[in-house]
């Protein structure tokens, strides 16, 4: 029997992240690469970025599946456990259907699914969308982030072509009396669709400076938001999870939040600018590596095209 338990309504007061997990693609692509065929170098890209390679390859779907198989096994869940299943991408395999679909066949669920696409501030949106429905009666919701953002650069546009890349992350939400998500923001301003966007079809295209000044006065606001919400201040959260766009905008944001670089969660050098996939491969790499403990207040803060924001204050809690 499905257990997609949408409409046994069980309120509970909240949601705590249970699990996670990581998908990079094997090739990987330096600063040198772009060298020899635009007009750029190394020192520029790392002092104007942060970043020194990326990686490009795989489906959207298959980072999805290999990040998810992760999450659902470091949760300690087998997929039927999984009470519905949302994707964000901005990068699908197909036009129609969602590549929600692909994933939940390929993971052998057997629950709703659907994608969501708010750019780069996606997965936070995602996160904030699981823990709702969570409070609206299901137990366990599977938040993925997967993007392939190489298939819509222009590797002829060396202002895009060193910045964005391949990659995906998951997380298991689960119901928990004792709620850990503690407060978010979610917003956009439509007006700025023209600083950041893709036709069908085509490519990135971007005014890279706009984009810059835009994005850190939305991280800060939002970070601001979240914190009230969730009666906290910065001096109360132990690591910021930011979207790995750029390390200047992150310095920039932290610097106005008064939250030192050392609480912050950094991959970018070595993964680029991966959309959806940035916060939790993020947050992946600060779960592995033992950096986060019960009780550790995590801020997650996202902006991309749209122009999206997205942060939500989450206490550790595994
Ligand atoms: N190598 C060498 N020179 C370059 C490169 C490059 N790869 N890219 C741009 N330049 C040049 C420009 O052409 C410009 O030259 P000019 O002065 O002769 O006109 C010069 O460098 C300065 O350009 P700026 O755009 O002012 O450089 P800036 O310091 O702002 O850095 C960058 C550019 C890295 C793109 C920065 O503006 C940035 O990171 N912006 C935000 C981008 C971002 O975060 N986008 C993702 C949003 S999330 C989403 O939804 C996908």
């Amino acid at each position: 029997m499905a257990t997609n338990e949408t409409g046994k309504l069980k309120l509970m007061q909240g949601s705590r992240i249970i699990g996670w997990g990581a998908a990079l693609p094997d090739k990987v692509i330096t600063n040198q690469d772009f060298e020899g065929r635009l007009e750029t170098n190394d020192a520029w890209i790392t002092e104007r970025t942060g970043i020194k390679e990326r990686r490009y390859g795989g489906t959207t779907s298959s980072l999805a599946v290999e990040a998810a198989q992760k999450a659902i096994a470091s949760a300690g869940l087998a997929p039927e456990d999984i009470g519905m299943l949302i994707l964000s991408t901005t990068t699908p395999d197909k036009t129609v259907p969602a590549t929600s679909s692909t994933v939940q066949a390929e993971l052998g669920l057997s629950c709703g699914a659907f994608d969501l696409n708010a750019a780069c501030a996606g997965f936070v949106y995602a996160l904030v969308v699981g823990h709702n429905m969570i409070q609206s009666g299901l137990k366990n919701v599977l938040v993925i982030g997967s993007d392939t953002l190489s298939r819509i650069t222009d590797q002829e546009d060396r202002a895009t072509a060193v910045l964005f890349a391949d990659g995906a992350g998951a997380v298991v939400l689960q119901a928990s009396e004792d709620n850990a998500v503690l407060g978010w923001d979610l917003g956009v301003d439509g007006s700025l669709v023209p600083i950041l966007y893709c036709e069908h079809g085509g490519y990135m295209r971007m005014e890279g400076r706009e984009v810059f000044k835009r994005a850190v006065l939305a991280m800060v606001d939002s970070a601001h938001l979240a914190l009230g919400r969730a009666g906290l201040t910065p001096d109360d959260i132990a690591l910021v999870v930011p979207h790995q766009a750029n390390i200047r905008i992150i310095e920039a944001a932290n610097r106005r939040l008064g939250i030192p670089m050392e609480r912050t969660s950094i991959v970018l050098d070595t993964t680029g600018n991966t959309s959806s996939g940035s916060i939790p491969l993020a947050l992946a790499a600060a779960a592995d590596k033992g950096a986060l403990h019960p009780g550790d207040n995590v801020l997650f803060c996202g902006f991309g095209a749209g122009m999206t924001w997205a942060s939500a204050v989450v206490r550790w809690d595994i």
